[in-house]
C-alpha cells in the first residue's frame, strides 16, 4: 500500500503571542526527553499527588507495559482533593444545559459531590475496588461526578455514550460484567426527552443479570440519585490505587461485531492527561477551557474531565447541540461564559462553514485565545475557516491525533513551537516516539505507510478487557511496535498527516463504528440475508455510511423497507450509525474465496475509478451493482 506522494502544504507561523514564552520551555522538553525519556517521564509523573511514589519507571515486558508500577495515587485525590487547599472556590464545572441553565460548580463542592456518591457506592451498593460500574449519562455534571467517584472507591468506570441504543448498551453491560448502573431519568436532545432509564430497562433484560442496581438521577425512588447521595457524609476516605490498577474501561469500535474494552491504568494515564492537557492547550489558571466531547467518547474523558480538572482548571460543559435551537449557539457560549481555549471536531468545523458566514461573526469571540481539532483528519480548507472566522488569523490550532488506545493526544503542532500545517496534524509530543512504517516495518519519508508508535508511553492501553488475545492480534501483530490502524505519511520536517483507517473501522463524524457491528445488525433484519457496509466520502461527516444488502427471497424492496433497515440500525446500535444510504443488490462484489471486496462498493458510491476486478469471482455483478448506486 505504498504510493509515493507530492504535496504541498503552506505553512503558518504561531501567532505572535505564543512565541517566545512557551518556544524555550519546549525545546527543553524535546532535549530532556530525547536525552533521557524514562527520566522525562518521572518528571511528568510527579505532577501528581502520590500516595507513595515509584521507584520502576518502566517494565516493558511486550506488548505489556507497567509504569510508575510500584507507586500508589488516587485520581479522584489529585482531580480534586490536590486543590482543595489554594483554589476550593475556584469553579471546576460550569455547566450550561440545552435549555440555557448555567450552573457553577467550584472544586470544594464537586469534591463534597464526589466524595458523598463515593460513599454511598460503598455503603448503599457494595461496590469495590476492581468492581465495574456502567455510566449511562448525559453531558452533565452528574457524569463527571460519577467517572471521579468511581475513580475515588477504586471502582472500574464504564461510560456508554448515551447515544448508545438498548441493545448496545446491554452488550457492554454484559462485556464488563457491571455490577452498577448509574443513569439518568431521561437526556435532553434537541428539544425532545430521551427516556434513558427505559432504555437501561430494556438493556438489563437483555443481560443474564437483570437485577443490577440502577441509581438514577431524577428516577425518584429508592434508588433516586441526590436522595442516595444527600444521606452521605461529604469526606470519604480514598482507595490508594496501584499505579497499574485500572482507572476505567470504554469501549470502542474494532473490526468485528463486538466492540473492544479498552483498559485504561490509573498512574500511567493520569501522567499523560496532565501533562498533555497543559503543554499542548497551554491551559492556565484564568482559562475556561471547552471541549465539545462528550464524556462518553474518550476525549470527554481525557480533556473534559481528566486533564483540565488535574490542572486545576476551569472546563465548561455543555448538554446541547451546536445548532440547537439557533445555529449560533456555540458561538453563543463562547461569548457568554468567556471561553479562552475551543475543542472541537472537524465535522462540527464544516458543518458551520456550511451555514451562513455571518452568523459566527455576530458573536463576540475575542476571549478565544487557542482552538483545536480532534477525531479525524481535518482537511485545510475547514482549518483556514477555522483560523480565519472563529480564530480571527489570532489563536493557534492544535490539530490533535489520538485514539482510546493511546488515552492522550500525541500528535500535534504546539502553540509557540511548531509552525501549523493545515492538513498535517504534527509532530510526537516530547517523549514519544511515532513513525510511519512500511509493511516491512521501515521508516517512510515522504511515502504513504502504516503509523506506528514505537516506544511504549505512560497512557497507552493495558488492553482489551476480558481478551488479552486480541489485544495481541490486533496491535501488536502487525509490527513489533504499537500499530494505530491508522495510514499516514511523514513530511521533510518530520511532521505527520494522518490519511484515515486502514481496517474496517468507520469514522463518521468523528466517532468510530465497526463496519461488522452495522453488518450484524442489518443481517438481523428479517428481510436481509447479507449485508456490507462501507465509509464513503461526505462533505460534512468525513464519512458517511454505506450498506448494501441481499434480500431474503421472499421479501421485496420498497422505500418502507429502506426505511425500517435504517431504524434497525438506529435501534440496535445508535443513531450514529444510521446508514445514509441502503442498496439492494441481487448479489455482493467478493473475491473467489468468498471474501466481500468492500474497497469496490466504496468506489462504486464514490465513482472513483475501480482498479483491478481480476479477482472477482463475478466480474459481471458490477454493471449491476453500479445501477442500483445510481438509481438510489
Ligand atoms: C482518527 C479520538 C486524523 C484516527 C481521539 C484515529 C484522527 C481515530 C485525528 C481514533 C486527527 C483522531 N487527524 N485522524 N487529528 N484524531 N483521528 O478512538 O483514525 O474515537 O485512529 O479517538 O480517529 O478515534 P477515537
Amino acid at each position: 500500500m505504498s504510493n509515493q506522494l507530492t504535496f504541498d502544504v503552506s505553512t503558518i507561523d504561531q501567532p505572535s503571542s505564543f512565541k517566545d514564552e512557551r518556544f524555550d520551555m519546549i525545546h527543553q522538553l524535546y532535549t530532556e526527553a530525547k536525552q533521557d525519556r524514562l527520566a522525562f517521564w518521572n518528571n511528568q509523573a510527579n505532577q501528581l499527588v502520590w500516595q507513595k511514589k515509584w521507584t520502576n519507571t518502566l517494565m516493558w515486558d511486550r506488548p505489556h507495559a507497567r509504569w510508575f508500577s510500584d507507586g500508589i495515587l488516587n485520581a479522584a485525590d489529585n482531580c480534586l482533593d490536590a486543590h482543595l487547599t489554594t483554589n476550593a472556590k475556584k469553579t471546576a464545572i460550569i455547566w450550561e444545559s440545552e435549555t440555557g441553565d448555567v450552573v457553577h460548580i467550584t472544586y470544594e463542592e464537586l469534591s463534597k459531590l464526589v466524595n458523598q456518591l463515593a460513599n454511598c457506592l460503598r455503603a448503599d451498593f457494595n461496590i469495590q475496588k476492581g468492581d465495574r460500574v456502567t455510566i449511562y449519562l448525559p453531558q452533565t455534571p452528574e457524569a463527571a461526578v460519577a467517572m471521579l467517584a468511581c475513580a475515588k472507591i477504586g471502582a472500574i468506570h464504564s461510560v456508554v455514550f448515551a447515544g448508545f441504543s438498548a441493545p448496545s448498551l446491554a452488550e457492554r453491560i454484559k462485556d464488563s460484567s457491571s455490577s452498577l448502573i448509574i443513569t439518568a431519568l431521561d437526556a435532553n436532545r434537541r428539544g425532545k426527552r430521551i427516556p434513558l432509564l427505559n432504555m437501561v430497562h430494556d438493556a438489563l433484560k437483555q443481560t443474564p443479570t437483570p437485577h443490577v442496581p440502577v441509581l438514577t438521577v431524577n428516577g425518584g425512588g429508592e434508588n433516586d440519585f441526590y436522595s442516595r447521595i444527600n444521606a452521605q457524609p461529604t469526606q470519604c476516605q480514598s482507595e490508594p490505587m496501584a499505579s497499574e490498577d485500572p482507572l476505567f474501561m470504554l469501549y470502542t469500535s474494532g473490526t468485528t461485531g463486538q466492540p473492544k474494552g479498552i483498559l485504561h491504568s490509573t498512574g500511567g494515564y493520569l501522567t499523560h492527561a496532565k501533562y498533555s492537557t497543559k503543554l499542548v492547550f497551554d491551559l492556565t489558571p484564568s482559562d475556561i477551557f471547552w471541549c465539545t466531547a462528550d464524556v462518553g467518547w474518550i476525549t470527554g474523558h481525557t480533556y473534559v474531565v481528566y486533564g483540565p480538572l488535574l490542572n486545576g482548571g476551569t472546563i465548561l460543559m455543555f448538554e446541547g447541540t451546536p445548532d440547537y435551537p439557533n445555529k449560533g449557539r456555540f458561538w453563543e457560549c463562547i461569548e457568554k461564559h468567556r471561553v479562552s481555549i475551543f475543542y472541537t471536531a472537524p465535522t462540527a468545523i464544516r458543518a458551520f462553514m456550511k451555514d451562513d458566514p455571518s452568523i459566527p461573526q455576530q458573536f463576540d469571540l475575542s476571549s478565544l485565545r487557542l482552538l483545536g481539532s480532534v477525531g479525524e483528519p481535518i482537511n485545510p480548507e475547514a482549518w483556514h475557516w477555522y483560523y480565519r472566522t472563529i480564530g480571527k488569523s489570532r489563536c493557534p490550532i492544535v490539530d490533535t491525533w489520538w485514539q482510546t488506545e493511546t488515552g492522550g493526544i500525541m500528535l500535534t503542532s504546539l502553540p509557540g513551537y511548531h509552525p501549523m500545517k493545515p492538513g498535517v496534524a504534527g509532530a510526537p509530543l516530547p517523549g514519544l516516539s511515532i513513525d510511519v512504517l512500511s509493511q516491512d516495518a521501515l521508516s517512510l519519508q515522504n511515502t504513504r505507510g502504516f503509523l506506528s508508535v514505537t516506544e511504549p508511553w505512560p497512557s497507552m492501553t493495558r488492553g482489551i478487557w476480558n481478551n488479552t488475545e486480541r489485544f495481541k492480534d490486533i496491535y501488536w501483530s502487525t509490527f513489533d511496535t504499537y500499530f494505530a490502524g491508522d495510514s499516514a505519511y511523514k513530511d521533510d520536517d518530520n511532521d505527520i498527516c494522518v490519511i484515515g483507517r486502514v481496517d474496517d473501522v468507520l469514522n463518521v463524524a468523528g466517532h468510530r463504528i465497526g463496519t461488522m457491528e452495522i453488518e450484524s445488525a442489518l443481517v438481523a433484519h428479517d428481510a436481509v440475508a447479507e449485508a456490507a457496509v462501507v465509509g464513503v466520502h461526505d462533505d460534512i461527516k468525513g464519512q458517511s455510511i454505506a450498506a448494501f444488502v441481499i434480500l431474503n427471497c421472499n421479501h421485496q424492496e420498497s422505500p418502507a423497507l429502506l426505511e425500517s433497515l435504517k431504524a434497525q440500525v438506529v435501534t440496535s446500535i445508535s443513531p450514529i450509525a444510521k446508514p445514509k444510504m441502503v442498496i439492494v443488490t441481487p448479489e455482493l462484489p467478493k473475491t473467489r474465496s468468498g471474501k466481500i471486496m468492500r474497497r469496490l462498493l466504496k468506489q462504486l458510491v464514490e465513482k472513483t475509478p475501480l482498479g483491478d476486478i481480476t479477482t472477482l469471482a463475478q466480474p459481471d455483478i458490477i454493471p449491476i451493482i453500479q445501477k442500483k448506486v445510481e438509481l438510489s
